[in-house]
């Protein structure tokens, strides 16, 4: 019965053109992005902004599932409808985002181990009854100076199966996110190195504890050069060493990989995932999606600036951007997408 729902869930996340929208910044996350605009960094704040964010007309025209962070799961709009109730009246599934953050990993100077499995059983249990279909869970990998060590990623690895399986004990999907940062000089056949022998890892150990495959959700990086790498590569070279990497390293039965956008400019963002799709669409076993937040939410942001009176056009601009990001899913993003 659960297996039959997790299944239907995972499948329903990664269906058609949609994808998933990541609003699931921690309250330190969100605040340092209200701060770099000089937005109020208050518990209404953050609560009107996510109101913004799930009130968007037609969301759910390009958006199946949605992360919350715990304390936007418990939160309504100011006419006192709960953000879930929103969520699923639009069509837009809601999932929750249960790891308690990257730390300091012991021994391993620059690296970080997730936290959050201590308890995690009743979160999920709570979740789950309050309407959550999924969660999320984040594991950051830095690449550096010979880092990542073998320590870091195993241990990275482990605590995502564990997480994974306890999410489909609780009838939830889990988004396994193993992220390799896009932060320093390293080039991109680098980054393709490291997030294969992370996805590696992460998917001997979804095996070990016994994970359906069918049903959770991968949520990798893009294979990227990292920012300050002198050569940057084109949008055709990004489809085709991401896509190699991910041949060699996902078995065919994960339905769906949804990227995170990582700090990636909104439209290349966009521009990457089409080209993924018009290379490879009809060649890979898996869907070709997406679950950004700042790609999706930044431009919004930016026009919001905490203004009640902004909310129609930051509407207007996360609905574009979910709306490009859709078409991408197709293969039909266009620049001309832009200017319309
Ligand atoms: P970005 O798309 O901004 O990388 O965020 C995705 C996410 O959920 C990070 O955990």
């Amino acid at each position: 019965m659960k297996a039959q729902a997790i299944l239907e869930t995972a499948q329903a996340l990664v269906a058609g053109d949609k994808g998933l929208l990541a609003m699931d910044e921690s309250v330190p996350t969100c605040d340092k992005r209200f701060a770099a605009l000089g937005i109020p960094q208050t518990d209404e704040a953050r609560r009107a902004y996510r109101e913004m964010i799930v009130t968007t007309p037609n969301l759910g025209d390009c958006i199946s599932g949605a992360i919350l962070f715990d304390q936007t799961i418990h939160q309504a709009t100011k006419a006192g409808v709960p953000f879930v109730k929103v969520l699923l009246d639009a069509g837009i599934i809601p999932g929750i985002k249960v790891d308690a953050g990257a730390k300091d990993l012991a021994g391993h100077p620059s690296e970080k181990i997730t936290e959050g499995l201590d308890g995690l059983r009743d979160r999920l249990a709570s979740y789950a009854q309050m309407g959550a279909r999924f969660a999320k869970w984040r594991a950051v990998i830095v690449p550096g100076d010979g880092i990542p060590s073998r320590g870091c990623i195993e241990a990275n690895a482990q605590a995502l199966a564990r997480y994974a399986a306890l999410c489909q004990e609780a009838g939830l999907v889990p988004v396994v996110e193993p992220e390799v940062l896009m932060d320093g000089d390293h080039t991109m056949a680098r980054c393709a190195q490291i997030t294969e022998e992370v996805l590696r890892a992460v998917f001997e150990q979804l095996y070990l504890q016994r994970v359906m495959l069918e049903g959770m959700i991968l949520k990798p990086n893009m294979v990227l050069p990292g920012l300050a790498c002198s050569t940057q590569p084109t949008v055709d070279e990004v489809a085709d060493a991401t896509v190699k990497c991910f041949l060699r390293a996902v078995p065919a039965a994960v339905p769906g990989i949804a990227f995170l956008s990582g700090g990636q400019p909104s439209e290349l963002a966009s521009v990457r995932l089409n080209a993924m799709n018009v290379r490879f669409k009809t060649r890979v076993p898996w869907a070709l999606a997406f679950s950004f937040a700042r790609a999706i939410q930044q431009p919004a942001l930016e026009i919001w600036r905490g203004e009640a009176a902004n909310v129609p056009a930051a509407q207007q601009a996360l609905f574009h951007r979910a709306d490009c990001d859709r078409a991408a899913r197709r293969g039909e993003y266009t620049a001309a997408m832009e200017n319309a």
